[in-house]
C-alpha cells in the first residue's frame, strides 16, 4: 500500500547520539528531505542572545520572536531554516550556544513557536520532489509527527557520545544538556511509546544506516 508513497521518518535521541549522520545518510539513500530540528533552536537561541534577552525573561522572548521571520532554503537533500533571511552558520554550534539552548528549548514559548513551522516541513518536501522527510530532534516522535510512518529513538551510551564529540573537535556540555532535556515539562527528550529503539553503542554509522534502512525499505514495500 504504502508504495510510492510519501513516508515521514522521525529520528530523536540524546545530544551526539549519531542522529545527524544517520539521518544524512539515510536521506541520501531514499531521497527523502533531511530536517535538523535542533539548528532550529540553535539558530533562534543566538539570535535572542544577541538581542540581549534571558531564558528567564518569557515576555521579551515572546516579544523578540515576534519579530523573527522564518524562512527554509533547500541544498541537496538538506533543508535548512533562515531566520529574518540570515541562514545560520558555524556560529549555531559555539560552546555559548551549546550553554544557553537548553535554557531557550526548554520554554513553552519558543516550542510553540517553531512547531507548526516544523509540521509546514512536509509541504516543503513535497513540493520539492522528495520521496519523504527525515526530521530528527528531541520530540519528532513524540510531538511533531507521532504517526509518523517511522519513529526512531537512538540511543548511545554517553561515554560513547563524548567521545564522538570530543573527534570532531567541539566542547559540549552533553550530559548537562541531555538532562535539562529530558528532565523540562514542554516535550522532554524520551523513547515515547511504539517508538522503535536502537542502541548503538557498539555499531558502526554504517551499520547503524544499514539497520534502519531494512525497516525503511519494508516500510516501502508494505
Ligand atoms: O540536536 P542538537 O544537539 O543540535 O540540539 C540542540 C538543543 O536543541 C538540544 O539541547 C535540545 C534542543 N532541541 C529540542 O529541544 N527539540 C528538538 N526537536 C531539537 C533540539
Amino acid at each position: 500500500m504504502k508504495k510510492n508513497n510519501f513516508i515521514i521518518v522521525a529520528v530523536d535521541g540524546g545530544a551526539a547520539a549519531g542522529k545527524s549522520s544517520t539521518s544524512r545518510a539515510l536521506s541520501e539513500r531514499f531521497h527523502l528531505m533531511h530536517v535538523d530540528t535542533g539548528s532550529f533552536y540553535r539558530a533562534t537561541t543566538l539570535k535572542l542572545m544577541e538581542a540581549g534577552v534571558s531564558s528567564e525573561d518569557t515576555t521579551a522572548v515572546t516579544q523578540a520572536l515576534s519579530t523573527i521571520k522564518l524562512g527554509t532554503s533547500i541544498s541537496g537533500n538538506t533543508a535548512s531554516i533562515t531566520v529574518n533571511d540570515w541562514m545560520p552558520d558555524a556560529s549555531i554550534r559555539s560552546q555559548s550556544v551549546n550553554e544557553n539552548v537548553s535554557h531557550f528549548a526548554a520554554l513553552p514559548e519558543l516550542r510553540a513557536f517553531l512547531l507548526d513551522y516544523q509540521r509546514s516541513q512536509v509541504e516543503v518536501a513535497k513540493k520539492n520532489g522528495f520521496s519523504g522527510l527525515i526530521m530528527e530532534g528531541r520530540d519528532i516522535g513524540s510531538v511533531i509527527f507521532p504517526n509518523a510512518d517511522l519513529r526512531l529513538f537512538l540511543f548511545a551510551d554517553p561515554e560513547k557520545r563524548a567521545q564522538r564529540r570530543a573527534k570532531e573537535g567541539i566542547t559540549d556540555s552533553i550530559q548537562k544538556r541531555d538532562q535539562m532535556d529530558s528532565s523540562r515539562k514542554a516535550a522532554p527528550l524520551q523513547c515515547p511509546e511504539g517508538a522503535t529503539l536502537l542502541d548503538s553503542s557498539e555499531m558502526t554509522l554504517e551499520e547503524v544506516v544499514e539497520k534502519v534502512s531494512g525497516w525503511i525499505e519494508s516500510l516501502l514495500t508494505k
